[in-house]
Parts: structure tokens; C-alpha cells; sequence
């Protein structure tokens, strides 16, 4: 299997590239963002609970993110390769995954970091803002906070592969084409 931890701050590219990546690789796509707001949509209650986070730039509490994930990975046992888009977001979340992956007898193969300075990613996300519909991408102070949650809960889970050889750190910016190139490549030396 390929299964790759698509990664980087809010804004950083990885829902779009994502698309790119699912389609040369024949991959499953598990974004938790995504996920949650199919069900912030449908008002299940998973839905409820998550938008009282993510309308405010929080993180979702690990334990119903992990099982929502395990749920998720679980309905796609078939697959020939996931790719992980917004998970893991903190270092339980990577050692649960690890477990996860293990129990299906496979492990994650590289995880991808794309790397875009703060006021480029502010940028991007007020731009999407106009078309998004997402509150979170609608004030600029959400918008910091989630960057800042970015900073001190998520960035650490990069130490959390390097430790296991598995970084590899991505010019996030530059063209769309030019990002997916470098993407593929750092895959295809796999
Ligand atoms: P999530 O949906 O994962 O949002 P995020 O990480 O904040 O990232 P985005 O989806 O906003 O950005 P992206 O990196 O996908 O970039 P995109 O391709 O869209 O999470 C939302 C919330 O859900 C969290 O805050 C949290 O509350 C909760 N949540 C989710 N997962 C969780 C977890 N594991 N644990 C706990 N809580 C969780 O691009 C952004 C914009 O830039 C677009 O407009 C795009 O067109 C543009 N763009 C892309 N590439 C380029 C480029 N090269 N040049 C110029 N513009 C570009
Ligand atoms: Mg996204």
C-alpha cells in the first residue's frame, strides 16, 4: 500500500493537491476537515459537536477524530493506499494511526510537508473566503488562531516521522503544476 500524511499548515495546498495525488496514485482521499463538515452539513450530531471547534479555529478533540478516522479507514480496507489530508494533527493522533496501520498490516510510507510562510497562507485563506462559505476562513482572527494551533500542536507531529525517516519537506509555493511536480517526484523515489 501507498499511504501517504499529506501535511502542512492551514492553507498550505493540501486539500488541492490532494485531488492531484488521489488521481495519478489510485488513492483514497481522508481529509477530516472534509469529513467533518459533510457532517456539519447533515447536522448529525458528530457535526454538531465538531462546528463548536472549527467554527472557532480549534481542534476537534482526539478521541472522536480518531474514531471517525478508524471508521473511516475501516470502509475502505480495499483500498490500494490512503491519503491522509488534515490527520494527524497531534502526536496521539499520529501514534494512534501508527496503531491502526499496523493492525491492517501496513505502515505509512512518507509524509509530505508542504512549507508556506504565514502571510502567504493568510492571503490564500482570505481569498478562499469569498467562495469557501467556511466561517473559518472568514476572520482574519480565526485565521491566526488556527495558524497558532498549527504552530504548537501540529508542527511537532513532523518530529514524530523524522524520527522514523519518513519527512520529507515540500516547497509548498510556486504554481499549482510546479508543487504537484515536486510532490510526485519525492513519491515516485519511493
Ligand atoms: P481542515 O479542513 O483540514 O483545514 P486546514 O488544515 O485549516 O486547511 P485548509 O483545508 O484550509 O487548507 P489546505 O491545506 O487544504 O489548502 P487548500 O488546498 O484548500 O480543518 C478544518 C478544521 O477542522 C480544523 O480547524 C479543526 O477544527 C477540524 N479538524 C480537521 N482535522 C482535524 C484533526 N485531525 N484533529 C482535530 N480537528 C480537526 O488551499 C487553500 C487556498 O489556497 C485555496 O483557495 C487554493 O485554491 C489556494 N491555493 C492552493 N495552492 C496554491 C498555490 N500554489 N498558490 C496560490 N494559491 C493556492
Ligand atoms: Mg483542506
Amino acid at each position: 500500500m501507498l499511504n501517504i500524511v499529506l501535511f502542512g499548515p492551514p492553507g498550505a495546498g493540501k486539500g488541492t493537491q490532494s485531488e492531484r495525488l488521489i488521481e495519478k496514485y489510485d488513492l483514497i482521499h481522508l481529509s477530516t476537515g472534509d469529513i467533518f463538515r459533510t457532517h456539519l452539513k447533515e447536522n448529525t450530531p458528530l457535526g454538531i459537536l465538531a462546528r463548536t471547534f472549527m467554527d472557532v479555529g480549534k481542534l476537534v478533540p482526539d478521541e472522536v477524530t480518531i474514531e471517525m478516522l478508524k471508521a473511516e479507514v475501516v470502509l475502505h480496507s480495499n483500498a490500494k493506499g490512503f491519503i491522509f489530508d488534515g490527520f494527524p494533527r497531534t502526536n496521539a493522533q499520529a501514534e494512534a494511526l501508527d496503531e491502526l496501520l499496523q493492525s491492517l498490516s501496513t505502515e505509512i510510507s512518507i509524509m509530505l510537508s508542504l512549507e508556506v510562510e504565514e502571510e502567504e497562507l493568510k492571503k490564500r485563506l482570505l481569498g478562499r473566503a469569498e467562495v469557501s462559505g467556511r466561517t473559518d476562513d472568514a476572520d482574519p482572527v480565526i485565521i491566526e488562531r488556527r495558524i497558532s494551533i498549527y504552530n504548537k500542536d501540529t508542527a511537532p507531529v513532523k518530529a514524530f516521522y523524522q524520527a522514523q525517516n519518513k519527512l520529507t519537506a515540500i516547497q509548498g509555493t510556486g504554481t499549482i503544476d510546479e508543487i504537484t511536480h515536486r510532490l510526485f517526484t519525492a513519491i515516485d523515489a519511493l
